[in-house]
């Protein structure tokens, strides 16, 4: 038994499962919960809820990308740039890619979309008549749209995980 692999595995599998688990609650439990509410309650729930996210899931992405990189390499198969040509190296570096993109993707469409939802000052968000604007209504759909369409990267990751434990 390699200690320092269980170790690393352990941590790269759990904190994985909180990045994935996180995108997948969203999509398919936080927001469409969310979405029954008055627009504007939406916003503001949207809004503490993209912080706390923000909060937690970045150094927890981070230190699944790291992690992942320490098993494939001093714990794993990878032990020189010959490797990365191989079936295993290559899914490493696709699930690499696609776990970077995953960041990225939250960093530049779903963080930047909170922020210009949350810009729009009340009285443009909200009619005389109390109804959202539609200057709102679109803001608040780009934010559920892009925080939705992340789950397509960890498709990805996840199917990438799976063939590494196969030796693919
Ligand atoms: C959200 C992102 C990720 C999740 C949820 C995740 C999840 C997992 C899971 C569940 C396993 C265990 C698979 C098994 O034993 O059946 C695993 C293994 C592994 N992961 Fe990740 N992972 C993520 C990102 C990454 C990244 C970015 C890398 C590479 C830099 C990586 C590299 C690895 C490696 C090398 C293994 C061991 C595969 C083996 O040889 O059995 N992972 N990951």
């Amino acid at each position: 038994m390699n200690w320092g692999q269980f170790v690393v595995q352990w941590l790269h599998v759990g904190l994985g499962v909180l990045w994935f688990g996180t995108v997948l609650y969203n999509a398919t439990i936080l927001i469409p919960a969310i979405s029954r509410l008055p627009l504007g309650e939406q916003r503001r729930v949207g809004s503490l809820i993209g912080e706390q996210g923000f909060k937690v899931i970045r150094p927890v992405a981070g230190a699944v990308i790291l992690l992942g990189l320490i098993r494939g390499t001093l714990f794993g198969p990878i032990k020189s740039l010959d490797m990365l040509t191989s079936a295993y190296g290559i899914t490493w570096l696709v699930g690499l890619a696609f776990a970077i993109g995953a960041y990225v993707w939250a960093e530049r469409m779903v963080g930047p979309a909170l922020a210009r939802m949350n810009a729009i000052p009340e009285a443009e968000a909200l009619g005389p008549d109390g109804a959202p604007t539609p200057a709102l209504e679109s803001a608040v759909g780009v934010v559920k749209r892009n925080a939705v369409l992340e789950l397509g990267f960890f498709a990805v990751i996840f199917t990438c995980m799976i063939l590494m434990r196969f030796g693919l």
